[in-house]
């Protein structure tokens, strides 16, 4: 089986999901369920014995030690993370916690676990890191896009810890020859985002008739990232990555955060057309996120040249299909704007000009 942590998150969930389409093999999920969890989203798995959920704590090493112990897993995925920028700016200890000392705890468990392997199996064992582009760093309009030899340059709290996490994986396979994987992926999006990050909180705010805050001018840049192509680039890693090395993946689809919200109105405006006027009047603009990176861009073309992986779905393809799949889920989307979700949009949007 496969150990996944973080798997009742955004993009852990969407992976557990596409794993468990594709393949017979078992997944053992192991999961803090923060308020970023959620098991609603895996309820379809509910009698599927190929699915063994864990509530555990990355940081917990005793947990970690017995899960490898019980389970013998033959490889790692590593979602587990605080993933909210603006939260990590209000709040950076749980990022320091879970995204540096987490990622550690379950670095050692694995280490632990690993060397006590049969050689075929130690030889057959990887752990995959899943990282992001933030670590990178701010682009001008004119930089090249991130590759995997750009230093390393984090500005938030996030993606310093992250950061973090990148160079323990790192020095985990240079140092003791841990036979390690990373990825460092775009800003995804798709089904089951929580309502925090900017697409499925616009969706939802337009829908409720509430403002579309948008951060300072609008002008800053993210390459957007289908989740369904991030699962299958991360399942091509897993089975030909070579060991220590990273792999960028991105969606080739650089936009404007207004850009963004403006296409996302218009699509509410084909599907779901207001009494009167556009979703796009209720747009209002927003004291700046502090210390906000200008433009992420990703070149991917390394996990193209090497692995043949490409994305599958154009930002527009992409896009409306996730428009529809919240239309189509509001009972989802209602479950998880929970009471500490309505405290943090208080806490986040509350002071703001
Ligand atoms: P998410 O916030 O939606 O989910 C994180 C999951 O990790 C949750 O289920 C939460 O309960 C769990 N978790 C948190 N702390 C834990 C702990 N201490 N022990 C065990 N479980 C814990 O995050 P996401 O958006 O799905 O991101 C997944 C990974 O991908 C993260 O590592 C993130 O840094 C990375 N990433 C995300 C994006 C993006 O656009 N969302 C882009 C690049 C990289
Ligand atoms: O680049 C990868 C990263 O993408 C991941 O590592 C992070 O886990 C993920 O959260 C995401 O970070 P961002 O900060 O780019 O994503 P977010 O959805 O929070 O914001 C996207 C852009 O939209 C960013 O420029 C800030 C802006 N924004 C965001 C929110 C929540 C707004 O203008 N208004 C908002 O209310």
């Amino acid at each position: 089986m496969i150990l996944v942590t973080g798997g009742a998150g955004f993009i852990g969930a969407n992976f557990v999901l596409d794993w468990l389409e594709g393949s017979d093999e078992p997944v053992l999920n192991v999961d803090k369920l923060t308020y970023a969890g959620n098991l609603g989203t895996l309820k379809s798995l509910k009698d599927d014995a190929r699915h063994v959920f864990a509530r555990a704590d990355i940081c917990d090493r005793a947990a970690m030690d017995e899960l490898f112990a019980k389970h013998k897993p033959r490889a790692v995925v590593h979602f587990a993370a605080e993933s909210h920028v603006d939260r990590s700016i209000h709040g950076p200890a749980d990022f320091v916690q879970t995204n540096v000392v987490g990622t550690f705890t379950l670095l050692e468990a694995a280490r632990t676990y690993w060397n006590a392997l049969p050689e075929a199996e130690k030889q057959a064992f990887r752990f995959l890191h899943v990282s992001t582009d933030e670590v990178f760093g701010s682009l001008s309009a004119t930089d090249p896009q991130f590759s995997e030899t750009t230093p390393c340059a984090p500005n938030s709290p996030y993606s310093a810890t992250k950061a973090g996490s990148d160079h323990l994986v790192r020095a985990y396979h240079h140092t003791y020859g841990l036979p390690v994987l990373t990825t460092n992926c775009s800003n995804n999006y798709g089904p089951y985002q929580f309502p925090e990050k900017l697409i499925p909180l616009m969706i939802a705010n337009a829908l409720a008739g509430k403002p579309l805050p948008v951060y300072g001018d609008g002008q800053n840049v993210r390459d957007w990232l289908y989740v369904g192509d991030h699962c299958a680039a991360i399942r091509e890693v897993l089975a030909k990555g070579k060991l220590g090395e990273t792999y960028n993946v991105g969606g080739w689809n650089e936009k404007k955060n207004l850009e963004v919200v403006h296409t996302l109105c218009d699509l509410l405006d084909q599907k779901k057309p207001k009494a009167s006027g556009s979703y796009r009047d209720q747009i209002a603009y927003v004291t700046d996120r502090p210390g906000h990176d200008r433009r992420y861009a990703i070149d991917a073309r390394k996990l193209e040249r090497e692995l043949g992986w490409k994305p599958a779905e154009t930002f527009e393809t992409g896009l409306a299909k996730t428009v529809q799949w919240y239309l189509d889920n509001q009972a989802w989307a209602d479950e998880v704007a929970s009471g500490e979700y309505r405290k943090w949009v208080e806490t986040n949007y509350g002071q703001r000009a």
